[in-house]
């Protein structure tokens, strides 16, 4: 069990190493200002049903109770150290993991940790507003759940810039800080976490697709040969995989809204769904072409050499590198990547050192796709013929062998025209946003009620009944 009389909640012996507990003691009122301006609107009051890590122990690793957010003990929680524990990848294999950032490495590590760090916050920031307009209070406390967790997240990567990283780490841990969300002088480091999450369906969706991206990158860097970077990773893990929970269970919820509606009504057309106050398949397909397109950018160039050294010096790993059956070298290997050539796609086997970002975009791909299979179910149950599907990796991309092109959903390479005469078909448009969060214009906090356009959920949190008071205003 962790002490949770430390002022910082931990299990990495911080009581014994007096100058990281000074410079994390130091930071810590920076984090709380940055909580009070930047965390959710409106809620440093509330009494909030949470869970809280207490543990790295696999089965009860967390206790769940109120808590004030601003009173959430955000601790540092590493997995235990497996002392047998290899290098699995790249020209180091075989040696011990490091338990030191080696020097060689120092500012590229440095770079990996900063850029995960970054997007903990972010996403803090881009959900701020969405409790003002929550379809329930189950709802809003697992947007706090997120928000808190993703704090704790932040507090990770700042630990280990501030144990590993000397003053660099200190001056990196509090420009964290600083950078906004969507800020047009100081935004954060990655794209689509400078995009606004304006409504709650953008939010199921941004947590389906773009809390997987960070469960991707977790999982990449657990394997990293930096052992304390690798630990910190995986205990993140057991905190994402409820991020996730959030958005797919969120969305299917909105489906079985829609469906049950379209069936009563015996409505199909968007417009008379809509009319019916519930949100129409064909947004909800817009919106799922948007957020997968602006996170599969968030994987990187097709071909990088970055990717292929972070990999040769053992820094980032694949995605279950040590199930892969192969020599964990990849000197000779090869990998498909997509481009397009004059008005076509095809596909060229590149090294597959430098294809290691579009490899581990693939693995995403599969992941999501099964999550797709799974809301169509839905649908399938209802006798309704819609089903959602995956757009083209080519479409709305930034980043890569596509940007600068013009992908269509279904892989056609168009003119720039051609593709913004059908912009509006395929993704959000303004009238779509603005319909969506016509829904969304107040709270929902009575226990047990959710909003017309939401079913509620199977069960609650932690065995609570639906109508628990999940969230306390006083
Ligand atoms: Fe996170
Ligand atoms: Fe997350």
């Amino acid at each position: 069990m962790i002490d949770y009389t430390e002022k910082i909640p931990n299990n990495v012996d911080l009581g014994r190493d007096r100058v990281l507990q000074r410079a994390l003691e130091h930071w810590q009122p920076a984090y709380m200002n940055w909580w009070y301006d930047m965390g959710p609107s409106e809620s440093h009051a509330l009494e909030v049903y949470l869970r809280t890590a207490t543990s790295v122990e696999p089965d009860g690793w967390a206790q769940f109770g109120y808590v004030r957010m601003p009173e959430y003990r955000w601790g540092i929680f590493l997995q235990p150290r497996d002392a047998a524990r290899q290098v699995n990848f790249g020209v180091h294999k075989g040696q011990p993991a490091w338990q030191e950032v080696p020097g060689e490495y120092r500012s590229t590590l440095r770079r990996v940790i900063v850029t995960q760090g970054d997007t903990e916050p972010a996403s803090v920031e881009q959900q701020r507003l969405l409790g003002m307009c929550c379809p329930s209070l189950y709802d809003l406390r697992n947007i706090f759940q997120v928000n808190v967790e993703e704090g704790r997240h932040l507090w990770a990567m700042v630990y280990l810039l501030h144990r590993y990283f000397g003053r660099d780490g200190r001056e990196e841990a509090e420009a964290l800080l600083e950078r906004r969300s969507g800020d047009a002088d100081n935004p954060r480091i990655l794209g689509a976490f400078n995009e606004p999450t304006p409504d709650w369906l953008a939010f199921y969706m941004f947590t389906f697709f773009t809390d997987r991206d960070g469960k991707f990158q977790l999982c990449a860097l657990a394997e990293s040969g930096f052992d304390p970077l690798a630990r910190t990773c995986r205990f993140m893990l057991t905190e994402e995989a409820h991020h996730m929970f959030v958005g797919e269970t969120g969305i299917s919820r909105i489906l079985q809204r829609t469906c049950e509606v379209m069936q009563e009504h015996k409505v199909e057309n968007a417009s008379d769904v809509r009319a019916l106050g519930v949100i129409d398949l064909q947004t909800m397909q817009k919106y799922l072409n948007f957020h997968f397109s602006v996170t599969i950018d968030l994987f990187g160039s097709d071909a990088s050499s970055n990717a292929a050294s972070y990999y040769t010096t053992g820094l980032k790993g694949r995605y279950e590198e040590t199930k892969i059956d192969d020599d964990h070298m990849l000197q000779n290997a090869e990998y498909p990547v997509l481009e397009v050539s004059g008005n076509k796609i095809i596909t060229r086997h590149v090294s597959a050192l430098t294809a290691l970002n579009e490899r581990l975009r693939d693995d995403y791909i599969a992941e999501i796709q099964g999550g797709v299979d799974r809301w169509n179910k839905i649908m399938e149950q209802a006798g309704i013929s819609f089903r959602l599907t995956l757009p083209h990796k080519g479409f709305h991309r930034a980043i890569g062998n596509f940007a600068g092109h013009f992908i269509s959903p279904e892989g056609a390479v168009l003119t720039q025209e051609a593709w913004e005469n059908n912009r509006d078909k395929w993704m959000p448009s303004a009238a779509d946003q603005k319909f969506v969060q016509s829904l969304m214009t107040g709270r929902v906090i009575e226990p047990g009620k959710f909003s017309n356009w939401i079913a509620p959920p199977i069960r609650g949190v932690n065995r609570q009944p639906l109508n628990f008071e999940y969230v306390r205003f006083n």
